[in-house]
């Protein structure tokens, strides 16, 4: 081919369409990673006697606007927010879970027997900055549980995360924990958080200089090493707290004492959520770098009403489902990947594939997954070739139906995992010959 005549080519090729930036696909060689938690995740709220519940990926925007709060990064900045182009309403794709659950709770009246533990799982998304652990399309597990107020609860929903951590064999997960109060002791702890900083003025870098006019909580959260001293002294929120909500974080401090669970009380744990108060709690690892937070949750019970709601309290987490498994691996606690099939049927066309999709599916019917070979060109293979494929496929057997086999009624069975002969069993036979061949190979 000429010089010319190759550019000509790459010209006329069709571009390839790529994914968006921050948004993945889930490979199969992952897919059982994904099963595998999924399953775990099941057998977890089973356990403690949580309902699913699914909510649609778009919302109408006032549901996070109002949820999470008009001030928040999620809903300033991270939000993907469009307008229906057939009937102009402002939507969203969701960004986290608990403010759709809540607006579904309330508008299928679900609290109206008494409280509810629900549970959910699915996409979230946020335009942030890719990178490890931060995606702007990442998954979810949450549980909430609504219409409880007492410390019970905040205890029970820390105990199912303990467990599930222990459950999927994560290493160097801590705890942290904190409370929030009450609104009306929030605000005295702002106050006297903005007393103290104006008054060590001099002391305040450029940027919480600014912070102290728009957002004083957020100095807390300043990583400039020179300042660390000044918010190592500034008045902490648990100070401010009355006797009811020391009295709610003390039980739920005791109660996870009690069931041995270690956490760390830091007082500079806020959350980026509006809705939250009293308890809040993050579990956090220092193995999966910038993004350590592998869940994070409190009790919010200021939100049903918020919404719209009758008045109720709740108190959930959710956690972040690719950091789980990033540090299942960095744990060395993913499970081997699975075969793709039991048995897998080889044969050489014509009427030999008409005796093998028949025995294929007897194979089926009798619970055995089974793969049928199928030629990439639709018309036949050798066997060699079949039989790579059946090794590649992790199948246990191999059943063979040749048109000198079929001739006297016969298949072939070869056990995949051992290097014995091939042996000839009857057609009719199959699904009888490969159960006791697998039995006989786990004797
Ligand atoms: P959140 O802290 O915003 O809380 O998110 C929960 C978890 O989702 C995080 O701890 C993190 O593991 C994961 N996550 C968040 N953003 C990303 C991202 N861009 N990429 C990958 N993973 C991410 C909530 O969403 C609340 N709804 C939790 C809750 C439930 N509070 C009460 N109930």
């Amino acid at each position: 081919m000429t010089e010319q005549s190759k550019e000509q080519k790459s010209q006329n090729k069709v571009q390839k369409i790529n994914g968006i930036r921050g948004m993945n696909d889930l490979l199969p060689a992952d897919a059982y990673q994904w099963a595998h938690l999924e399953h775990v995740l099941r057998d977890l709220t089973r356990a403690y006697g949580y309902e699913f519940l699914r909510t649609p990926i778009v919302e109408a925007t006032a549901v996070f606007q109002r949820g999470i709060g008009e001030v928040t990064d999620i809903v300033e900045k991270e939000m993907y927010s469009f307008e229906d182009r057939l009937n102009g309403e402002q939507l969203t794709l969701r960004p986290e879970g608990t403010a759709a659950l809540v607006r579904s709770v309330i508008e299928n009246n679900l609290l109206y027997e008494g409280p509810k533990r629900l549970w959910y799982t699915g996409p979230m998304f946020r335009h942030e900055r890719p990178q490890r652990g931060r995606y702007r399309q990442f998954h979810q597990f949450g549980i909430e549980a609504l219409g409880f107020a007492g410390p019970d609860i905040d205890a029970e929903i820390i105990l199912m995360g303990q467990r599930l951590w222990d459950e999927l064999g994560l290493k160097g997960v801590r705890l942290e924990i904190n409370s929030l109060g009450q609104a009306h002791e929030r605000a005295e702890h702002r106050a006297a958080l903005v007393a103290y900083f104006e008054n060590h003025q001099a002391q305040l870098d450029e940027d919480s200089q600014r912070r102290l006019l728009t957002n004083p909580l957020r100095i807390l959260d300043s990583k400039n090493p020179q300042m660390q001293a000044l918010i190592e002294g500034a008045p902490k929120l648990l100070d401010f707290l009355g006797e009811e909500s020391l009295g709610h974080f003390n039980a739920v401090m005791n109660l996870l004492k009690a069931n041995n669970i270690p956490c760390k009380i830091n007082p500079r744990l806020v959350r980026g959520l509006d809705y939250y108060n009293l308890t809040v709690f993050e579990w956090v690892t220092d193995e999966l770098g910038a993004q350590g937070t592998i869940a994070g949750g409190g009790r919010y019970d200021p939100l049903i009403e918020r919404m719209g709601g009758k008045a109720a309290p709740a108190c959930g987490w959710a956690m972040g489902m690719e950091r789980v498994l990033e540090l299942m691996k960095v744990s060395g606690s993913l499970p081997q990947a699975q075969a793709l099939c039991d048995v897998f049927v080889l044969h050489q066309g014509g009427e030999t594939l008409t005796a093998a999709t028949i025995i294929a599916e007897r194979l089926r019917s009798a619970g055995l997954d089974t793969i049928l070979f199928c030629p990439p060109d639709g018309q036949s293979a050798s066997f060699k070739s079949q039989m790579k494929k059946a090794d590649a496929s992790g199948a246990a057997f191999a059943v063979i139906i040749g048109p000198d086999e079929l001739a006297k009624n016969e298949a072939g069975l070869k056990d995949l995992r051992d290097t014995g002969e091939q042996k000839s069993i009857p057609v009719d036979g199959v699904v009888e010959a490969v159960i006791d061949a697998m039995v006989g190979a786990t004797e």
